[in-house]
């Protein structure tokens, strides 16, 4: 699957191009815009102006240590905004740039502290989509957009314009919408220095591509959770819904989901296996079958869970994903998930 976007190409209309120009416009002048990704809706603001920077962290609820990513238009941007750049970093930017991939780099002077939440490191991407992109070039040359997921800190990311609306709508100075994320989940976050390549964070690029991209072996450290607690999304309990979420074996929740309705819970199943849905034929169960294909669950996830907070459900039982490295994403966002609601 190529995730390319060449915003040249596209065509967009008058009034799409009359909202990128007001998006561009709000960023230049220290707002903040909602704007679509191809893996989740972020929270822009001028990563060169820290009172618009902070403003992020403000709405956000989210902790002034927990450093943003840097989106640039551009590769060759990579240079003003980091330095000592990896022979390897190159290598992978020219490879899934535009796409669903952040550099963690040594970084720069130009960029600011409230940013990198004080660290030495920059996390930098170019994503892959029209409007983010368009978005990009029409903002001052000298800026980059710092954008965190658009969602409150700690629950699941956005995936639809609607989703940021809903969570968001009143805080920001706009929501660009753009349909839904093609990807459906956050970037897969390596840390890239002159010896070692990292995953911090599983996601919209396969370990597995990185891997042959580069014909070498990465370190795995998101599991170290404590250890890397600056990467937000590595603390256990994150990308959480509102509604208690456990996941359980096919053969835990048949028996648990029927013991929870004869007690008249109302609960969401969520399964991808072959499970005959027969079996959940009474009006406190919900079943909702997902794709069996890692790619196509991850775009699904974050959207069925916001669908089971809205409907305002007791449980959401989760069928535990295949352990296969294809699903690292999708079982990395599962387990957090179920984290936050362990001790309850
Ligand atoms: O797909 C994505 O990456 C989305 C879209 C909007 O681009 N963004 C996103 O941002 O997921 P956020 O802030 O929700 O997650 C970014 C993660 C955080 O866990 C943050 O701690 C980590 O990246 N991060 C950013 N800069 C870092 C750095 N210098 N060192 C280590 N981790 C960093
Ligand atoms: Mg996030």
């Amino acid at each position: 699957m190529s995730y390319k976007t060449n915003s040249d190409t596209i065509q967009f209309d008058q009034e799409q191009r009359n909202q990128i120009s007001t998006a561009a416009a709000i960023l230049d002048n220290g707002g903040i815009v909602a704007f679509p990704t191809e893996t989740v809706y972020g929270l822009g603001a001028d990563a060169t102006n820290p009172a618009a920077v902070r403003k992020i962290y403000d709405i956000k609820q989210r902790p002034a240590d927990h450093p943003l990513i840097l989106h640039i238009g551009d590769i060759a941007r990579m240079e003003h905004w980091s330095q000592d750049i990896p022979e390897s970093a190159w290598m992978l930017a020219e490879r899934f740039w535009p796409g669903p991939l952040t550099l963690i780099l040594k970084r720069s002077r130009h960029v600011p502290d409230c940013v990198t939440g004080g660290q030495d490191t920059v996390g930098i991407r170019m994503p892959a989509h029209a409007i983010a992109l368009a978005l990009l070039n029409a903002i001052r040359p000298e800026k980059a957009i710092a954008a965190p997921s658009a969602n409150l800190y700690g629950k699941i990311s956005p995936t639809t314009s609607a989703h940021v609306q809903a969570t968001l709508a009143g805080k920001v100075d706009m929501i660009l919408d753009g349909g839904p994320c093609a990807i459906g989940l956050e970037s897969t976050i390596v840390h890239v220095d002159h010896q070692t390549v990292s995953i911090l964070r599983p996601g919209g690029i396969a370990v597995s591509a990185i891997e042959s991209a580069l014909n070498q072996s990465v370190i795995l450290t998101h599991h170290n959770s404590r250890q890397t607690i600056r990467v937000s999304g590595a603390l256990p309990a994150h990308y959480a819904p509102s509604t208690p979420l456990r996941l359980h074996t096919q053969a835990e929740i048949y028996k648990l989901a029927l013991e929870l309705a004869e007690q008249h819970f109302q609960i969401a199943v969520i399964t991808w296996s072959d499970i005959d849905p027969r079996l959940f034929s009474t009006p406190e169960i919900r079943h909702i079958a997902m794709p069996p294909d890692p790619v196509e669950y991850g775009k699904q996830l974050y959207a069925v869970l916001h669908r089971c907070d809205r409907i305002g459900l007791d449980f959401i039982l989760m069928e535990s994903p295949p352990q296969k490295p294809a699903w690292l994403a999708v079982a990395d966002r599962l387990q957090r998930a179920s984290q936050a609601y362990l001790k309850t």
